[in-house]
């Protein structure tokens, strides 16, 4: 099954220990520049958890992704009229694909959190990082995360995982590929059906970058970088940190 297919309708209750509102908060506050009302695009937003909670601080959010079954469970969570698309980013396709659908150089701003970055390989970042460009106006921020080389490596690396959280159980087993710098992961979902469990299983695949491989491939897409600070705060990032934040801007606009 394709990534985020299965795992779409436990999505919520799986990362119910996520700091979506402290992400929140700290976006706030990257965004301070930004009017009350300014127009973000949520790269990759998923179940659009993050989105609600920018839409709850006055932005006009527009989300994207490539799984219909997560943004069909943002359709549901997001109040009506939310702009939902479904664009496979990252891709070999015109780097003005994401432009074309959710309007050229109209957004002031841009995120992509928890990990999303990771799922762009290779040249994708970089392609990633020019349809995002696209998307913004000249000025305008991009702010996102990305698990570090230690996090892939000390944490996910060749581990194994699995809880029983009573309507689903899930497996989910690491296989860390030190050339490739990836690390596959193999999850098995168990969701309860009635009187029965109904069995899904999905593959991701997660990419780590060097600081120079991000820094360049945003230059390259007509960024400039402003910050990289440890996972959603304003200490910057260090050796051990295991999410990083970072924030670009689109150049021009004065
Ligand atoms: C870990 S989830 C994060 C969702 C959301 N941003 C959040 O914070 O909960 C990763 C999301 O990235 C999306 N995604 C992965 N690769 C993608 C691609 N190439 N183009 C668009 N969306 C992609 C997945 O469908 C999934 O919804």
């Amino acid at each position: 099954m394709r990534p985020y297919e299965a795992l779409a309708e436990v999505y919520d209750r799986w990362t119910a220990g996520n700091d979506y509102a402290g992400w929140a908060a700290h976006l706030r506050g990257a965004f301070a520049e930004l009017e009350p009302e300014a127009r973000l695009l949520d790269v990759c937003c998923g179940t659009g958890k993050l989105t609600a909670l920018l839409e709850g601080q006055g932005f006009r959010v527009t989300g994207v992704d490539a799984s219909q079954a997560m943004l069909k469970e943002a359709a549901a969570a997001l109040p009506p009229g939310t702009p939902l698309h479904r664009v496979g980013l990252g891709t070999a396709g015109p780097a003005e694909e994401l432009a074309s659908r959710v309007g050229p150089a109209a957004h002031d701003a841009a995120v992509c959190t928890f990990d999303s970055v990771n799922y762009f390989l290779g040249e994708g970042l970089l392609r990633l990082f020019e349809q995002v460009a696209g998307a913004l106006r000249p000025g305008g921020l991009f702010v996102f995360d990305v698990n570090t080389r230690r996090k892939l490596e000390d944490v996910f690396g060749d581990s194994h995982y699995g809880d029983d959280l009573g309507d689903f159980a899930y497996v989910w087993r690491n296989r860390y590929d030190p050339a490739a710098r990836t690390v596959r992961f193999l999850i098995t979902l168990f969701t309860r059906d009635g009187a029965q469990y109904r069995k899904g299983e999905e593959e991701h695949l997660q990419q780590w970058y060097t600081h120079e491989e991000i820094t360049s491939a945003a230059r390259k897409a007509g960024f400039t970088v402003e910050s990289v600070t440890d996972d959603y705060t304003n200490r910057p990032a260090t050796p051990d940190t295991l999410r990083e934040t970072w924030t670009l801007r689109r150049a021009g606009g004065g």
